[in-house]
């Protein structure tokens, strides 16, 4: 029946079907705003997740012609989201990958590398300051590549790295680099980790994982006395104080992909070149098995002298394709993952925006309940009304596209995280912990200090930390939720707090 169409005609029916599929069983995956998205009159038996994949046809047909060309590897339309991403984002450069975890482990490496001056260049046994509640795998790299962490505490308000002791953590010649990610899309202090990271020579990666589309800025004095200024990458929207997005203020920053992040891939990431395009070379070594060769995948002799090069003990002429100056994994995603990604990137400024009308909804309408709540604040900020925040006189400001909506249940509230946590659960209203609460006290960091007691340092008490590892959790504030969605799970805790208050 099709022989007759053209492959042109033949591709372009398979994806009015795709399309046409896709309307009819991903209904419920559409943008919360979009006037197709399924209303329902009761939310009883449905759930509410905390996060997903939100996505319209355009994804599913994007998918769909990427898999009929069967590329498969990073390729084309990899090539073009890495254009798009780093446009977005203001800077030169960004490299796919697979995961973020991948692009923690990737950034970090890529600061181990030889091509990176010696006294800068981190060696195993190098300190990296970090903060003890967050995701494993912001800090599982600095072990992983044998260096040690020094974990700070976290301000249980922000959910982010508390400054205060900063310089107790410093140990000249030994500590080398600063991670931190912006936890739940609340950026960090970047004025003062900036300001600490320039004076000591050290390093920062910022974990951008869950914060894409979060911008932090500072008045212009202070900025340029850090080195910026309007031509600095990743500028965005904003007049009187410099603004840029995070992930562009450090030197690499790294990006998820994975369904709950600002947007999706399926699974996948990024790494960001941010400061020094130095540093596009070794972290796309180390993406690409540790070769030397740059060559995209299918391309040869793009140096125009594959077998003219003599490196290492190699013999002369041995084939570039082949020749490795790292240490480097193969974490490349596929290029079906990227199609869906460059749609994704389109609706990416409307999902920033309905993170921050879902937060402030919540934030609002749970007021009424702040004798058995604490909220979270943006980095900055000092307290919040209807209308608006008040602001520290330090003159820098966070504006946040929330990955979530934390709060911390108060402990002389009647009820503990745990009770109202299983509550929300058994009511499918989706919620999570604050990832690894404090991390310390996760089994494989009691087995590491076990095993070594050297392999990793604590700064003081954190306290901060393990606040948010016994009252914090957090809920959706993902753009796939619609207005009702959010009221009935307000309804629900209600409903605890009527019974459990
Ligand atoms: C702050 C942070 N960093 C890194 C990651 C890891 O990303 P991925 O799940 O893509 O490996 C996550 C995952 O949610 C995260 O929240």
């Amino acid at each position: 029946m099709t022989d007759s169409l053209s492959l042109k005609d033949l591709k372009k029916k398979i994806l009015q079907l795709s399309e046409e599929y896709s309307k009819r069983v991903h209904g419920n995956n559409l943008p919360g705003n979009n006037a197709r998205h399924p209303q329902y009159d009761s939310f009883e038996d449905l759930s509410v997740p905390y996060a997903g994949r939100v996505f319209t046809s355009d994804e599913v047909v994007a998918a769909v012609s990427s898999s009929l060309d069967f590329w498969l590897t990073l390729g084309p339309e990899g090539k073009a989201l890495e254009e798009e991403l780093a446009s977005f984002l203001g800077i030169k450069s960004t490299l796919l990958v697979n995961s973020g975890s991948s692009a923690n482990l990737i950034a970090f490496s890529t600061l181990t590398s030889h091509l990176i001056d010696k006294q800068r260049r981190i060696q195993p046994g190098d300190e990296v300051i970090t903060c003890a509640a967050g995701f494993p795998t912001t800090i599982a790299p600095i072990i992983q590549r044998g260096c040690i962490p020094v974990f700070l505490d976290n301000d249980s308000v922000t959910g982010n790295i508390n400054c205060d002791l900063l310089e107790d953590a410093f140990v000249e010649g030994k500590t080398k680099a600063v991670i931190l990610a912006h936890t739940l899309g609340n950026p960090f202090d970047l004025g003062r980790i900036l300001e600490f990271c320039q004076r000591k020579k050290l390093w920062l990666i910022e974990d951008n994982c869950d914060a894409l589309g979060c911008s932090y800025s500072m008045p212009i004095d202070l900025a340029e006395n850090l080195g910026f200024n309007q031509s600095s990458p990743g500028l965005c929207p904003g007049n009187k104080s410099l603004v840029k997005w995070t992930g562009t203020w450090g030197d690499l920053s790294t990006q998820s992909f994975y369904p709950p992040h600002h947007l999706t891939m399926g699974e996948g990431g990024a790494v960001n070149i941010a400061g020094s395009l130095k540093l596009k070379r070794p972290a796309e070594s180390i993406r690409d098995w540790g070769r030397d060769c740059w060559c995209p995948s299918g391309v040869d002799d793009t140096c125009g002298k594959r077998f003219g090069w003599q490196l290492g003990d190699l013999p002369k002429g041995y084939d570039h394709k082949y020749t490795y100056s790292h240490l480097g994994y193969n974490l490349k995603p596929l290029d079906i993952q990227a199609a869906i990604g460059r749609v994704q990137m389109e609706k990416l400024p409307s999902f920033i925006e309905a993170r921050k009308e879902n937060w402030s909804y919540l934030r609002e309408n749970l007021e009424q309940f702040s004798d058995y709540f604490e909220f979270s604040l943006p980095t900055h900020a000092t307290s919040w009304t209807s209308n608006g925040f008040n602001w520290d006189n330090s003159g820098c400001r966070t504006e946040c596209s929330w990955f979530g909506f934390m709060l911390k249940v108060r402990s002389s509230a009647p009820f503990s995280v745990c009770n109202l946590a299983s509550y929300l659960d058994s009511k499918k209203i989706g919620n999570r912990m604050l990832f690894g609460g404090n991390i310390v006290r996760q089994p494989v960091m009691v087995q590491l200090k076990k095993d070594n007691p050297s392999s990793f340092r604590v700064i003081g008490d954190l306290a901060g930390a393990d606040k948010l590892m016994h009252q914090a959790l957090f809920l959706g504030t993902y753009p796939g939720l619609t207005q009702s969605m959010i009221d009935y799970e307000l309804d629900i805790i209600q409903r605890f707090i009527k019974s459990n208050g």
